[in-house]
C-alpha cells in the first residue's frame, strides 16, 4: 500500500516536471531554458513512457536531466509576488511618508506606533483593491483590442497573454491581503491606543459638557462601508474557492465564467464602493492633502474606478453586441 502511494507520487512528481517543462518552455525563452529542443523532446518521450508504465518507477529510473531538485518553484507565482510586493513597498512608503513623517517633521509628535497596525492597514488594503483591479484590467484591454483589430483570430501581443496566464494568482494574492485587512480592521477596539483615545475623546466630551457623541453622518458613513466591506470579502471568497481545481470541475465553462467574470466585477465594485464610502467627504477636505499628496483611498480607488468605468462602456449595447460577435467569431472585413 505504503508503495504504491511512494510510486503514485512519484509519478506525479514526473507529470509536475512534464508540466514545468512545458511552462518553462512556453514562459521563458529559449535561451534561459536550460533544458531545450531536441533534448526537451527527448526527455518528454522518456518521461511519458515512464509514466504510461504499468510497474512502480523508481526515483533512479528517471532521466539523470530531469533534476527534480533543480525544477524552479512555483514559477506562475513569480510574476504576481514581485508586482505584489513592489506595491507593498510602495504602499507602505506612502503612507509612512504621511502618517507618520509628516507628524514628526511638523509637528515633533511621535506617531510611530501607527506602522504595525494602522499604517499596514492601509497597504493591505490598498494593494488588495490594485491586484483585484489588475486580475480584471487585462480582459478590459482584450476586449479593446479585439474591438479595434475586429477579430479573435490575431495574437496578443506577449505581455497581455502573460499577464492573462497569471490573472488567478493575481486574484488569490488579493484576496488573502483582504482576509488580512478585515482581521486588521476587526483589531482596532483591541488596541491599547485605541482605548487611550476613547478615555481622551470621553473626557473632552465631558469639558466640553456635551451630552451626546452621537455623529449621525459619522454613524451611516460607518455601517455602509464596513458592509460593504464585509459583502465584497464574502463574494471574493465565493470565486477564490470556485477557483479551486476539485470545484471549477464541477462546473461547466459557462458556470465557471459567470462565477469568475460577473462575481469578480461585482466584487470590484463592491470593494471600491467600500473605499470611497470610507473616504465620505475626505477628498474635497484640504486638511487630508498632507504635503500635497492625496489621501491613500483615492488612490487606492482610481484604478479599480478605471476598470469599472471601461468595463461600463464596454457593455453599452453598440459596443457589446459587437464584442460578443467578434467572440463568437465574427470578423470585420480585412480585420488585422
Ligand atoms: C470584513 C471585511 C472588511 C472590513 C471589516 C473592512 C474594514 C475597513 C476599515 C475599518 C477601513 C478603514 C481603515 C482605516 O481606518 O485606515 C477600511 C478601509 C479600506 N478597505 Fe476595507 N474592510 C473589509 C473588506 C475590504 C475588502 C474586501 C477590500 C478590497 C479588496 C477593502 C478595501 C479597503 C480600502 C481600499 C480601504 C481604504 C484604505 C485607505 O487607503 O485608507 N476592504 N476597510
Amino acid at each position: 500500500m505504503e508503495q504504491r502511494k511512494e510510486d503514485s507520487t512519484l509519478k506525479d512528481n514526473v507529470a509536475e516536471c512534464l508540466e514545468m517543462l512545458e511552462i518553462r518552455n512556453d514562459v521563458e525563452s529559449t535561451r534561459t531554458t536550460e533544458v531545450c529542443g531536441q533534448e526537451a523532446q527527448q526527455l518528454r518521450e522518456t518521461c511519458q513512457h515512464l509514466l504510461l508504465c504499468p510497474y512502480p518507477v523508481e526515483e533512479f529510473e528517471l532521466p539523470t536531466s530531469l533534476r527534480l531538485q533543480e525544477l524552479p518553484l512555483f514559477p506562475q507565482w513569480h510574476l504576481p509576488l514581485k508586482v505584489m510586493a513592489s506595491l507593498m513597498v510602495s504602499t507602505f512608503l506612502y503612507t509612512l511618508l504621511r502618517d507618520v513623517v509628516q507628524p514628526l517633521v511638523t509637528q515633533s509628535r511621535n506617531d510611530s506606533y501607527k506602522i504595525p497596525i494602522l499604517v499596514m492597514n492601509k497597504v493591505l488594503p490598498w494593494t488588495s483593491i490594485t491586484l483585484l483591479a489588475t486580475v480584471y484590467l487585462p480582459g478590459v484591454l482584450a476586449a479593446i483590442l479585439q474591438l479595434h483589430r475586429g477579430t479573435k483570430y490575431s495574437h496578443f501581443p506577449d505581455w497581455l497573454g502573460r499577464w492573462m496566464s497569471v490573472r488567478k494568482q493575481l486574484g488569490l494574492l488579493s484576496f488573502l491581503l483582504a482576509c488580512l485587512h478585515a482581521i486588521y480592521s476587526l483589531s482596532y477596539p483591541m488596541r491599547r491606543s485605541y482605548r487611550y483615545k476613547m478615555l481622551s475623546w470621553a473626557y473632552q466630551q465631558v469639558k466640553q459638557n456635551k451630552e451626546d457623541a452621537w455623529v449621525a453622518d459619522d454613524v451611516w458613513r460607518m455601517e455602509i462601508y464596513v458592509s460593504l466591506g464585509i459583502l465584497g470579502l464574502g463574494v471574493l471568497a465565493v470565486i477564490a474557492v470556485s477557483s479551486l481545481p476539485s470545484v471549477s470541475e464541477a462546473f461547466n465553462w459557462r458556470e465557471f465564467q459567470c462565477i469568475q467574470r460577473n462575481l469578480g466585477y461585482l466584487a470590484l465594485l463592491l470593494c471600491t464602493a467600500h473605499a470611497l464610502v470610507f473616504g465620505w467627504r475626505k477628498w474635497v477636505e484640504l486638511k487630508h492633502y498632507v504635503w500635497y499628496t492625496p489621501p491613500s483611498f483615492i488612490l487606492a480607488s482610481l484604478l479599480p474606478a478605471v476598470v469599472l468605468s471601461v468595463k461600463m462602456v464596454l457593455c453599452l449595447p453598440c459596443l457589446g453586441r459587437r464584442l460578443e460577435r467578434i467572440r463568437r467569431g465574427w470578423e470585420r472585413p480585412h480585420s488585422q
